[in-house]
């Protein structure tokens, strides 16, 4: 098996190397003065069974040379093509809110479809779909981040509350409390805009002794996280722990959070607040799903 990192992950690449006993694939990428991309496979890929790890978030800067990948590694002999990324962009546009939207989950599963064997990723936001397989015609296998989340609970925050911010992440708080076996609670949100949030007050009662452990599976521009941690702050409960599936923190959330909280990520989208490591069930999802396509 040969495995391509096109997109840098090398602690995330290196694991996958290991576990599932592949090599690493060999790339040469490169821009053309005008911005198009040059890419260029050193590894003999022929009659290989070869595994992008390429990871979704921005995705409008890497989708294109991810499938010009995909294309040259089957131009070049593969046996099989398949995804990894850990973070699966573009599923929150689920539905046409308003006339003429483009509900972009929908070509975007189309697009990667088309390129790929089979694809692996981590919780990806499943609100109005209930399976990937709705969108996606590939077999894919999703590796639920609760397990991990709750252990890391478990050895790290003694006496945890956990908190979903909205109903969406209902499906993760309750899975983490139920394996960490910690109370929890989810709010209701109204988002107005990218940046306009607002999120319900929480019923705290005889909890509020208790280290508040937020639980969402993305945290983006971190107005969910920031609107509920204020309401925490106000009933004078202890500093907060905001957990995320997905680590995005585009523009200044990072900072923002860590003014009032302790910021965990897994590892899904490299970044300094990763503490929950994926890698081996993501392997183990590979390792199935080759077993799978092989067969059919
Ligand atoms: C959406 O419902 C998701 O589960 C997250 O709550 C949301 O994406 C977080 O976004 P932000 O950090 O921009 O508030």
């Amino acid at each position: 098996m040969l495995i391509f990192n096109p997109d840098s992950d090398p602690a995330l690449a290196s694991q996958l190397v290991r576990l599932l006993d592949a090599q690493a694939g060999i790339l040469e990428q490169r821009r053309f003065p005008d911005g198009e991309s040059y890419l260029r496979v050193h590894s003999d890929c022929a009659d290989q069974d070869c595994v992008i790890l390429c990871n979704l978030f921005h995705p409008d800067e890497r989708t294109l040379r991810l499938l010009f990948l995909a294309d040259t590694l089957r131009d070049c002999g593969a046996r099989s093509v398949g995804l990894v990324t850990p973070y699966l962009a573009y599923m929150r546009q689920d539905k046409r809110f308003q006339p003429g939207e483009c509900v972009s989950s929908r070509p975007f599963a189309r697009l990667l479809s088309g390129a790929f064997d089979y694809l692996v990723t981590v919780d990806p936001h499943l609100h109005r779909y209930d399976s990937l397989d709705e969108i996606y015609s590939i077999p894919s296998r999703v590796v639920q981040a609760a397990p991990l989340i709750a252990q890391w609970i478990q050895s790290h925050i003694p006496n945890p509350l956990l908190i979903g911010p909205d109903s969406e992440s209902e499906q993760w708080v309750s899975h983490v409390a139920e394996l960490a076996d910690a109370p929890f609670q989810v709010l209701q949100k109204e988002r107005r805009g990218d940046y306009d949030v607002s999120v319900s007050l929480p019923d705290l009662g005889s909890a509020a002794e208790r280290t508040p452990v937020l639980v969402d599976d993305i945290i983006s521009s971190g107005r969910t996280m920031l609107e509920t941690i204020k309401h925490l702050q106000a009933a004078g409960l202890p500093r907060a722990v905001a957990i995320g599936v997905h680590g995005i923190f585009a523009g200044e959330a990072y900072s923002q959070l860590t003014e009032v909280a302790d910021v965990v990520t897994t590892a899904c989208i490299p970044h300094l607040s990763n503490q929950i490591d994926i890698a081996a069930p993501i392997a183990a999802a590979v390792q199935q799903l080759l077993t799978v396509t092989a067969r059919s």
